[in-house]
């Protein structure tokens, strides 16, 4: 840096990857006790995206890496470290990380996996601008991508879950800015006391082994979630995190050009929008056409905010998520 200014991160490029398999609230009700009604009026969701055979979470990750490589006019080599959020890696260990160097034909560069579920990608992004403020490197791939539907209870007992979740993947190049924009503050938290509400139990080293064919039959490998603890939570803290980063930056609620609330549930994010008074235009929703994607949310809905000129060079983002964990926090960022 030669402007005088500390040294920042800033969004080079972004890109996104969804499954083409569309499967509506109606192909659900097939498989268990459900309505389309109840899902649109509970939740928003209208269809989401589940993988075919032989896809796996990094393979879309890959896809919504090359996208946002070429978005920010980067050649592969150029990237120097991996960040990949997720909950749904190929595999138990090792991380997808590694898997996405190898697939993208890069040198052997660091790759960091980060689980913190629904806040994967806000997390993320607040260590890959510390690591580019810090010196250590310039430019970073962060990736939030998920396979759920392979993990879903697809029958009765698991419906209250299995409607919610899509697969997907987004991506960010991040880079070392040389001007205003970039990350402006990050908030970052946990609590650990409500990691049962929102968990899959097995696989886990609490047990001997790890998982066994009784924890698959009782439903254990699929996801289990208080949903009035989860919904309770989230609309109280959704709002503490995005005040946080505007109050460290002096910076009203209404100079943001786009919140992007992780996409959860739309009646979540509405009773965010009310609480910060922003209206309908400056909030991004796509769950009605994704559900929740975990990780991948808030960049799949930044990278279309993008592509459909919502959100411009030099504007004001806000980032936010909640979920499992307990974890929340928000990103505020000059596009
Ligand atoms: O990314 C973060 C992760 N997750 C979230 O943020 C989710 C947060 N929670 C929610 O979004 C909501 O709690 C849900 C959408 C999961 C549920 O909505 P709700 O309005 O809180 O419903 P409820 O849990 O109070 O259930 C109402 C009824 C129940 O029946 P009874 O006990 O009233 O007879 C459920 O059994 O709806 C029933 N139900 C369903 N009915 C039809 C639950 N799931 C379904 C379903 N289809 N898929």
């Amino acid at each position: 840096m030669d402007h005088g200014l500390p040294p920042r991160a800033r969004i080079a490029g972004l890109g996104h990857h969804l499954p083409p398999r569309v499967v509506t609230n109606d192909d659900l009700a097939q498989l268990m006790d459900t309505s389309d009604e109840w899902i649109r009026e509970r939740t928003g969701i209208r269809e989401r995206r589940f993988v075919d055979d032989g896809t796996s979470c990094t393979d879309l990750a890959e896809a919504a890496s090359r996208k946002a490589l070429e978005n920010a006019g980067w050649e592969p080599d150029d990237v120097e470290f991996i960040l990949f959020a997720t909950l749904s890696p190929d595999l138990f260990f090792p991380g997808n990380g590694a898997r996405l160097q190898h697939q993208l034909g890069l040198g052997p560069i660091g790759a960091l996996d980060l689980r913190t579920q629904c806040t994967g990608f806000v997390y993320a992004l607040s260590v890959a601008d510390a690591l580019i403020r810090a010196g250590q490197y310039r430019r970073i791939l962060v990736v939030g991508a998920e396979v759920q539907s392979r993990g879903l209870r697809m029958d009765d007992d698991g419906r209250d879950t299995a409607v919610l979740f899509g697969d997907g993947a987004g991506a960010a190049c991040v880079e070392a800015s040389d001007d205003e924009r970039g990350f402006l503050a990050h908030s970052l938290h946990s609590d650990g006391a409500n990691a049962l509400d929102l968990c899959v139990r097995k696989p886990g080293s609490l047990q001997v082994p790890f998982v066994s064919a009784e924890d698959i039959a009782a439903g254990d490998t699929a996801p289990h979630m208080n949903g009035r603890e989860v919904f309770r939570n989230a609309v109280r803290r959704f709002p503490e995190a995005i005040q946080e980063v505007l109050t460290a930056t002096g910076t009203p609620a209404s100079e943001l050009k786009l919140l992007v609330p992780h996409q959860a549930n739309a009646r979540i994010t509405e009773a965010v929008r009310r609480r910060m008074e922003l209206p309908e235009e400056k909030v991004a929703s796509n769950i009605e056409r994704y559900g929740n994607t975990t990780a991948a949310s808030i960049p799949i809905a930044l990278s279309e905010a993008v592509e459909e000129g919502r959100v411009e060079r030099g504007d004001l983002v806000c980032l936010a998520a909640f979920g499992a964990g307990f974890t929340w926090g928000a990103t505020l960022l000059r596009y």
